[in-house]
C-alpha cells in the first residue's frame, strides 16, 4: 500500500491513537499535518513524521470551533500542498451515570466528538470534491455501535460518528470520495490509563490501576489483549488506499463487538 504524494491531516495527532495513524500514513509515504488542541504535543508527532522522511507541520486546532477548523485546513493547503486524507481523530470521554450527567458535559462530549467531526468531514469534502478524490476517515469506537454504562452521552456521540459517516459516504460516492468509520476497541491512551483514565476510574474496591487494566482488558476483548495505536494505523493506511470500500464502521477491537 502507497500513499505517495498524498497529504494527510490527523486530529488529535499529538499523542495516543492520533499519532500511531500520522505515522502510520507517513510509513506509508503520505506527507501529514498533525493537528491538536495542544500545539506542543502536535509538534513533537510532527517531528517524528519528518524522522521518517515525510514533510509534515504542526497545527493548533479545536475541532469543535468552526473558524478554527477551517484556519487549520487552509493552513495544510498552503503548507503541504493539499489535502487528500482527512483523518478526524480528536475526542474526548468523561464516566458520568445518566442521573448525575449534566446538559453541559452532554454537550461539551457532542460538540467535540460528533459536531467536531463534522465540521472536520465538511471541511476536508469542500477541498476534495473540486478535485474528485478524497479519503475520510472518522474515529468512532466500539461504544459507536454497542452502549456501554455510564458513557451514555460517549455512546451518544460516537452513534452519532457512524450514522453521519454513512450519510455522507452515500453524499459523495459519485466524487471519489470514500468516508468511512474506523472504531477502535480498547487502546492503552491517556484515555484509559492513569489515575483518570477508564482504567483507574473504574477500579474495584483496593484494586491497582494496573489491575483494573488487565481485568477489563480480560473481561471486554474475546481476545484479552488490548489493542495499539499501531494496530488502528494499519487499518487507516488501507483505508486511505481501499477506493471501493465506503460508508463501514470497521471495528478493530478483538473481537469486542462480535
Ligand atoms: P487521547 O486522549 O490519548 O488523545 C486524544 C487527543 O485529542 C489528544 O491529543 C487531545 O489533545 C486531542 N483533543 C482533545 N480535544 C480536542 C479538540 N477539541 N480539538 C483538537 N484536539 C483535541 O485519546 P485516544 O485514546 O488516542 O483517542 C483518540 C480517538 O479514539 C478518540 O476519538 C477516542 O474517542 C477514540 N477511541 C479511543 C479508544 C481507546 O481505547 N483509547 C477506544 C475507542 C475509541
Amino acid at each position: 500500500m502507497e500513499l505517495k504524494g498524498k497529504v494527510a491531516l490527523v486530529t488529535g495527532g499529538g499523542r495516543g491513537i492520533g499519532q500511531g495513524i500520522a505515522l502510520a500514513l507517513a510509513g506509508a509515504g503520505a506527507d501529514v499535518a498533525v493537528a491538536d488542541l495542544d500545539l506542543a504535543i502536535a509538534e513533537e508527532t510532527a517531528a517524528k513524521v519528518e524522522a521518517v522522511g515525510r514533510r509534515s507541520v504542526a497545527i493548533s486546532v479545536n475541532v469543535a470551533q468552526p473558524d478554527s477548523v477551517r484556519a487549520m485546513v487552509e493552513k495544510v493547503e498552503a503548507e503541504l500542498g493539499g489535502l487528500d486524507i482527512a483523518v478526524n481523530n480528536a475526542g474526548i470521554i468523561s464516566i458520568q451515570s445518566i442521573e448525575e450527567l449534566t446538559a453541559e458535559d452532554f454537550d461539551r462530549i457532542m460538540a467535540v466528538n460528533a459536531k467536531g467531526v463534522f465540521l472536520c468531514t465538511q471541511a476536508a469534502v469542500r477541498v476534495m470534491r473540486p478535485r474528485r478524490w478524497g479519503r475520510i476517515i472518522n474515529v468512532a469506537s466500539i461504544a459507536g455501535k454497542i452502549g456501554f454504562p455510564d458513557l451514555s452521552h460517549y455512546t451518544a456521540s460516537k452513534f452519532a460518528v457512524i450514522g453521519f459517516t454513512n450519510a455522507v459516504a452515500k453524499e459523495v460516492a459519485l466524487d471519489g470520495i470514500t468516508v468511512n468509520a474506523l472504531c477502535p476497541g480498547i487502546v492503552g491512551t491517556g484515555m484509559w490509563r492513569g489515575e483518570d483514565g477508564l482504567a483507574g476510574r473504574w477500579r474495584e474496591e483496593g484494586e491497582s490501576e494496573e489491575a483494573s487494566w488487565a481485568r477489563h482488558q480480560k473481561t471486554l476483548l474475546p481476545q484479552g489483549v488490548a489493542q495499539t495505536p499501531e494496530d488502528m494505523g494499519q487499518l487507516a493506511v488501507y483505508l486511505a488506499c481501499a477506493e471501493h470500500v465506503t460508508g463501514q464502521a470497521i471495528a478493530v477491537d478483538g473481537g469486542c463487538t462480535l
